[in-house]
């Protein structure tokens, strides 16, 4: 397999931002039944916000795309303000208008969690796969909530979420102890099946983890690093984020 990765930098969150929105809205209108898979976290809301605002200017029939999210915490309803769910909702779903039939997100209070994850791999697995996953990294090198050391094998599963996630994440709940400590993720195999994957990252708080990836053999003790097999691979990136980079990082860069 040809492993093709392309580096894309740019100055400032704004671009970055324009960019990746301008790559799914790409997707969407070339392939209007495409099967998009979503993260959320800071990364992705203004890339959403750039998203709605081209599509004001772009109309664009969304009637027929389906989504599939990358994780959810457990024990947090739809409703909590701080769930993914709700997330999804108020950056993007609100104001999108896909039929809800075609929006999907792990449950985070689903009763027989291991069936209702085998379920979702397997219902991404029915709609012929992902053709476009967009994806965050944190800070600890985990793509959805697959945190160092999961199996590169893995479907969508339970996880435990490390102590660097929920510092990181905790930032969003009132004290630590209100960060979930499990979610529900789609697996490492689930992202690297998709046909298409953009990798977006912003920050200084990014900045150690990208220098390492670049870096890092396939290794499951960095997860972004399985992305390194995959053949279309794009990683976009703002100066911060970037700022470790050697310099033949650049080379590819536009
Ligand atoms: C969120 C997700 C996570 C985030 C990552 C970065 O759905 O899958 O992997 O992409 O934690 O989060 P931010 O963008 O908040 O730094």
């Amino acid at each position: 397999m040809m492993m093709l990765t392309m580096y894309k930098i740019f100055e400032t969150v704004d671009e970055v931002s324009r960019y990746t929105a301008q790559r799914l809205l790409e997707k969407i209108q070339t392939a209007p039944k495409a099967v998009l898979g979503l993260a959320t976290g800071s990364t992705m809301e203004p890339v959403y916000a750039q998203l709605l605002d081209d599509m004001q200017h772009s109309p664009t029939d969304v009637s027929q795309l389906t989504t599939f999210n990358l994780d959810e915490y457990i024990g947090l309803s739809a409703e909590h303000p701080q769930s993914y769910n709700f997330y999804m909702y108020q950056h993007l779903f609100n104001h999108l208008h896909l039929p809800a039939a075609n929006v999907h997100l792990p449950d985070g209070l689903a009763h027989s969690i291991d069936q209702a994850c085998q379920a979702y791999s397997a219902a991404i697995q029915a709609m012929g796969g992902l053709d476009l996953q967009l994806l965050g990294i944190g800070s600890n090198g985990h793509i959805g909530f697959n945190e160092p050391h999961t199996c590169f094998n893995s479907r969508t599963h339970v996880v435990e979420l490390s102590e660097q996630t929920r510092i990181d994440n905790g930032r969003f709940f009132t004290n630590q102890n209100e960060t979930p400590t499990h979610a529900i993720t789609m697996g490492i195999l689930d992202i690297l099946e998709a046909k298409e994957i953009i990798l977006v990252a912003t920050g200084a708080n990014k900045t150690n983890i990208m220098a390492q990836l670049f870096e890092s053999a396939i290794d499951e003790s960095l997860p972004a690093s399985a992305l390194k097999q995959h053949p279309n691979l794009t990683i976009v990136m703002d100066r911060e984020a970037a700022a470790l980079l050697p310099k033949q990082a650049y080379k590819n860069a536009v």
